[in-house]
This record gives C-alpha cells, sequence and structure tokens, in this order.
C-alpha cells in the first residue's frame, strides 16, 4: 500500500487475532507498546473507529468477545450476533486475493508471490499447481491490463497481510489445471487452459472477478469496522474495474473463435456465467455478457446494448454469500469443504465453519439466467 496511510506512531493491526475482534484503542496500546505484533501495519487511517461506532453494536459471537449490547429501541442499530467477525471475513477474503494474485502473477511474470508475501499463522503455505507466463507479444494491450491487475491484487494481498497483523493467515494450496479443466467441463467444453493465450487468460479471468465483486459486496453486511468497510468498498471497487474490463474486451470480441473448442468467446464466456449460475444455489445472481440480441429498457422502449455490468433491477451489483462463493471456488453444488480451485479448502481460522460451501444442490436457474440475458 501506499505510505500515505502508515502512521509512525500506530504501529499495531487493528483485529485482535485472540479473539477476531477488533482490538480496543487501551488493547492495542498495550499490544504495540508490548512488541507482541511484528506484523505491518494498516495504519492511522484503519485505525480507531470501532470502539466509538454508535451505529454498530459489536455483539458477542464466536469471535467477537467485544459485546456493546443490542439497544432494541434504537433502529440504527445493526444486530450482528452471531456474524463472522472482522477477521474472519478478511481471511475469507486474503483467500480469494492469494487466487487472484497468484493467477495474474504468474501470467505476467511467470512466477507467484515471494515467502513474504504467503507465510502466516500456523500452517505452511500450500503449493500451487498449475499457471506459468503468458505469451502477450501478439496481444500488447492485454498484457499491459494484466500486469496493471496482477500489481493490483498483489497490492490487496499484501494491505489485508498487514491488517490482520497476527491473524494473517499463509496462502491455502490452489490448483489451477484441474480447477480449470473441471470448470471448463461444466461449461460444456473437455479441457481448458487459461494461460495457453491473451484470450484463454481473460477468459480465465471472467471467472474470478465477478465472484470477487459479489464476494466482497456479500461480506461488506459483516464488517464492523468503518474503516475496514470503507477499504473493502474500494476494494471491491477495483475488483468492479477488473471485472469490467475483462467483460468489455470480451465482448468486443465475442465472435472470435477460441482455439480449436469450435465455440466463440461468446459462447463460452456465458457458459461459464451459467456455470457459475448452477452452482451457486437458485437465486439468479449471475449474468453473461449477452450476445447481438441483448437489450435494455428505457422509458419503455428497447435499445440494443451490451451487458458489461451484471446488475439487478436498482442497477446494484449482486451479492454473494461466504458459502455461495465456496460453491464457485469449489467448483460444486453441494456441501464441501475443499475442492476446485483450493484442494485442501479456504483457510479461515478465525471461523473455520466459513470455509464451507453452500447446500445449492437443488439449482436451477442456469435457464432463468439465459433467458434474462437474451442468451
Ligand atoms: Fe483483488
Ligand atoms: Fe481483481
Amino acid at each position: 500500500m501506499t505510505n500515505e496511510i502508515k502512521d509512525k506512531n500506530e504501529q499495531s493491526p487493528i483485529i485482535d487475532a485472540s479473539t477476531g475482534g477488533p482490538l480496543s484503542k487501551s488493547r492495542r496500546r498495550f499490544l504495540a507498546h508490548s512488541g507482541m505484533y511484528t506484523a505491518g501495519l494498516v495504519g492511522s487511517a484503519l485505525l480507531g473507529a470501532c470502539s466509538d461506532d454508535k451505529n454498530v453494536a459489536l455483539a458477542q459471537d464466536d469471535n467477537d468477545n467485544m459485546n456493546g449490547g443490542i439497544d432494541p429501541n434504537n433502529p440504527d442499530i445493526v444486530d450482528l450476533r452471531g456474524a463472522p467477525s472482522d477477521a474472519a471475513v478478511l481471511q475469507f477474503a486474503l483467500n480469494l486475493e492469494y487466487l487472484e494474485a497468484e493467477y495474474y502473477l504468474r501470467a505476467v511474470t511467470g512466477s507467484g508471490l515471494v515467502d513474504d508475501d504467503i507465510n502466516g499463522g500456523p500452517e505452511d503455505p500450500g503449493m500451487v499447481t498449475g499457471g506459468r507466463m503468458v505469451d502477450f507479444s501478439g496481444e500488447p494491450l492485454i498484457g499491459r491490463y494484466a500486469a496493471e491487475i496482477a500489481s493490483d491484487e498483489l497490492d490487496h494481498v499484501q494491505f489485508l497481510r498487514r491488517g490482520l497483523g497476527d491473524g494473517v493467515i499463509s496462502r491455502p494450496q490452489i490448483n489451477f489445471t484441474d480447477a480449470f479443466n473441471a470448470a471448463a467441463q461444466a461449461a460444456g467444453l473437455s479441457s481448458f487452459d487459461p494461460f495457453a493465450s491473451p484470450i484463454n487468460f481473460l477468459i480465465g479471468a471472467f471467472v474470478f472477478e465477478d465472484v470477487g465483486v459479489s464476494a466482497y459486496k456479500g461480506g461488506a453486511q459483516f464488517i464492523r469496522n468503518r474503516d475496514f468497510l470503507t477499504a473493502a468498498a474500494g476494494i471491491l471497487s477495483v475488483e468492479g474495474y477488473h471485472a469490467g474490463l475483462v467483460r468489455t474486451v470480451l465482448t468486443a470480441r465475442m465472435d472470435e473463435a477460441v482455439g480449436d473448442t469450435g465455440l466463440n468467446i461468446g459462447q463460452i464466456v456465458n457458459a461459464i456465467s451459467d456455470a457459475r449460475d448452477n452452482l451457486d444455489g437458485p437465486e439468479d445472481i449471475d449474468q453473461g455478457i449477452g450476445n447481438g440480441n441483448t437489450t435494455v429498457s428505457i422509458y419503455n422502449t428497447s435499445y440494443q446494448s451490451t451487458n458489461i455490468v451484471p446488475v439487478d433491477d436498482d442497477g446494484i451489483t449482486y451479492s454473494r454469500t461466504p458459502g455461495q462463493v465456496h460453491n464457485i471456488a469449489y467448483l460444486t453444488p453441494e456441501v464441501a469443504q475443499m475442492g476446485g480451485f483450493f484442494p485442501q479448502g479456504t483457510r479461515i481460522p478465525a471461523n473455520p465453519a466459513l470455509s464451507t460451501s453452500s447446500d445449492a444442490s437443488d439449482s436451477d436457474d442456469a435457464d432463468d439466467a439465459s433467458a434474462e440475458s437474451g442468451m
């Protein structure tokens, strides 16, 4: 992160690793002076609002012992009892950022995160299977897009690691090779190598970025600390920019054939969207990039359009619960603790139950998604 948010006088994280809740100011001060925390810091921009926040009750839950109490007569108070702690939400996010960072870094540089960015917590970092430098020489602009996104994802990993302090988790095991082949099969292809070409790389990026947007939006409701919520909103926006860029380029070239698949870009991308929708349950919260028949209605007049932004009728992007995000990450509509991109599961020690995917096996909404986006 940039230097502006660092504060030399506040050298402690804002999450209490032992409870998963925000540190009280006095405890933060104690820990800073005791030298208990050696990890990097979020800094003054992210410090301090939690214990003074009058709108959010810091209620007792599995990880949060700062019980601010719930006042049933105050309509501004949000009942967060039983909700994941800030630490759990940030650990959940860090798993996803590890996945994104490894994907983009390997595509751009040929190697992944360095040791200082993957260690931490009680478990050794998991290995990464698959991923290699993409030959962007024939598509230099896509190579520049990739480098910019890789840098953002690296920043996200480093930011969340600093914010978590002693609650940091090491990189979970990641498998790109098997997961992309499985995802391809779910989308009707026999196999898929996202590192084989710049366009394949963008199609692989499409798998992640929309999910990242919906994951941050779904996780936002649980974040108690306003400064962390603000930071999460900033990261969500970045994921939205990434998703928008990927969808725009794929839309502009949707009629191009992809390798020897016999399908064009639009068909593959929309099949991936349908596959995601099949994985995450009956709610219709995924949309493809549309096709030549996609329209919008403005004051009862229909206009030809694209579908760059997947939004609801209020123009708001969709949320996924952590369980739904894990359905897609594990590539299963069933309850599971591991699979797909995370062969040993995600690492969320502040709330291990959050690593479980939802029971979405009765999903039948892929057809709805196709109908809505005109596919
Ligand atoms: Fe990210
Ligand atoms: Fe991203």
